[in-house]
Formats: structure tokens, sequence, C-alpha cells
């Protein structure tokens, strides 16, 4: 179904209703995003619920890392920030989001990782979604703090196929390869000591807010992400299943 109205960015995105009233959002859609600093645990949490719920995964990093490697015009323009652990500035990002919820696959839910990061990110997505009657399902932060953030980045070891690993907390069964594809894991640029530093400083003053933002929405849901996987997985899973059983009732 078209857009009902012309222009804006659901227009350029071309985001798709299921409803004929804009106003009336669909109810049977998940749309979610995963919040927290870097290290809490997002990706890996991603890589479940993905299964659990058969959505379509949608991660900024993991865009723009494709992109630095694939040597496009979005990854050299990207990878200045993201060597420094700054944020790649919103007139750049907003678009890549946009763009990738314009899909076919992503129409009836996402989950989102890495996105919003700022407030003016989080407007946009609004906007996006509620020209075309939809909203945001629920927000899901992992709480976890800075030192544990420092311990977890610098153990984390990944594949080529973007498996995530910790030499400490989740090692693989061969030390140095992937269990999956037998890949050479490697260390991520940014998770060096000083960049570490830098991501969550610019976490704590450009990211954080979203929390409040989230929270006056009624959006928020908070979980102990210094749990174990497992355990953080079985507490998300569970809010999101009643989540959507409430949506369906
Ligand atoms: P991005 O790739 O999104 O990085 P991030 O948000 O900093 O998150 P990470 O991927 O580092 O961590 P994670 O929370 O996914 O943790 P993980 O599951 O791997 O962004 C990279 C860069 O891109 C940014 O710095 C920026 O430059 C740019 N960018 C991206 N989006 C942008 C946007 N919207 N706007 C502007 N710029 C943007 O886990 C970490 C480690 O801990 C792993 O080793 C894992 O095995 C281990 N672990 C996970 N859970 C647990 C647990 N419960 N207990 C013990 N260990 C655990």
């Amino acid at each position: 179904m078209a857009d009902p109205d012309s222009g804006g960015p659901a227009a350029a995105a071309g985001l798709q209703t299921t409803s004929s009233d804009a106003t009336k959002p669909p109810v049977t859609e998940l749309n979610l995003i995963l919040l927290g600093p870097p290290g809490a645990g997002k990706g890996t949490q991603a890589e479940r619920l993905t299964q659990d719920f058969g959505l379509p995964y949608i991660a900024t990093g993991d865009i723009l890392r494709k992109a630095v490697a694939d040597g496009t015009e979005l990854g050299r323009r990207a990878k200045q920030y993201m060597d420094a652990g700054e944020l790649v500035p919103d007139d750049v990002i907003i678009g890549v989001i946009l763009e990738a919820l314009d899909t076919e696959e992503a129409k009836d839910g996402f989950l989102l990782d890495g996105y919003p990061r700022t407030v003016p990110q989080a407007e946009a997505l609004d906007e996006a979604l509620k020209k075309v009657g939809r909203q945001l399902t629920a927000v899901l932060l992992l709480d976890v703090p800075d030192e544990e953030v420092e311990r977890r980045l610098s153990g984390r070891r990944v594949s080529r196929s973007g498996r995530v690993y910790h030499i400490e907390f989740d090692p693989p069964k061969h030390p140095g390869r992937c269990d999956i594809d037998g890949s050479p894991l490697i260390q991520r640029d940014d998770d060096k000591p000083e960049t570490i530093r830098k991501r969550l400083k610019v976490y704590h003053e450009q990211t954080e807010p979203l929390i409040d933002y989230y929270e006056e929405r009624g959006l928020l849901r908070r979980f102990d992400g210094t749990r174990s996987p497992t355990e953080v997985h079985d507490h998300i899973r569970a809010t999101v299943a009643t989540l959507r059983l409430e949506d369906e009732l």
C-alpha cells in the first residue's frame, strides 16, 4: 500500500503500511530497538532474538564495517569516525537506516541494533514510522557498567562471518578459530583500550539521553546486562513474548 502522504523521510524510505488508516498502527508486528553501551551484548542477544522471533536484524555497525571493507563511498566517509570511536554524522547514518528499512523484509517488523544513537536519529525514525502508520513496540536497554564494558571489549574476538566470541566468557572450541566457519578470529580496530574509552564517553554524552526519550514515551524495558548471555536472553525473550501477546489480545 502506498504511503498516505507524499514527501518526507517515510516517502523517501518507501516504508510500507499494512493499515489503510495511517493513524492506526498494525498490532501484530514487532519493531524493536536494542539500546546500551558498546559491549553491552547487543549483538550477542540479537543473534538469539532474531532466531526466536524471525525478525530481520539491522545493525548499523555491521552495515558500516561492510561498507568500509567494500571500499564504498559510505565506508570512506564513515571510517575516520569509527576508527576514532566517534559517531558517524547523523546526516549520513539516517539515510542509511531509512534505506535499510525500505525493504520487503522489514515491513512486518525489525530488530535495530546501533540505531538510534542520538536524539535527532530517534526523531527521524519516529517520523518515518509515523508517516506509514507504524510505531515502535519496545526499546530493550542492556544496562552494563563501564568497567565491565572495558573487560568485554578488550577480550572480544570476531570471525569473518561476524560471529562474536570472548576469550574468557565465550571462547571458541579451538583457540583463535571460529566454531562455525573455521576462519581466524580477529580483534576489531575500535576495540583498542583508548578507543573503547572514547566510545564510552560518546555513549554517555550522545546516546544516554535516549533512555529518557524512550522512557517518556513508555517504550523502555531495562535488562541487567551483567548477567550471563543465557540469563539475559531468557529475560528479554519472556518480555518480548509478553508484549506480543498483549498486542494480539
Ligand atoms: P557498533 O558496531 O554498533 O558498536 P557498539 O554499539 O559500540 O556495540 P558493540 O558491537 O561494540 O557491542 P555489543 O553491545 O554488540 O556487544 P557484543 O554482543 O559484541 O558501532 C561501531 C561504530 O559504528 C560506532 O562507534 C560508530 O562510529 C559507528 N556507528 C554505528 N551506528 C551508528 C549510528 N547510529 N550513528 C552514528 N555512528 C554509528 O558483546 C561484547 C563482548 O562481550 C563479546 O566478546 C561477547 O562475547 C561478550 N558478552 C556479551 N554478552 C555477555 C554477557 N552477558 N556476559 C559476558 N560476556 C558477554
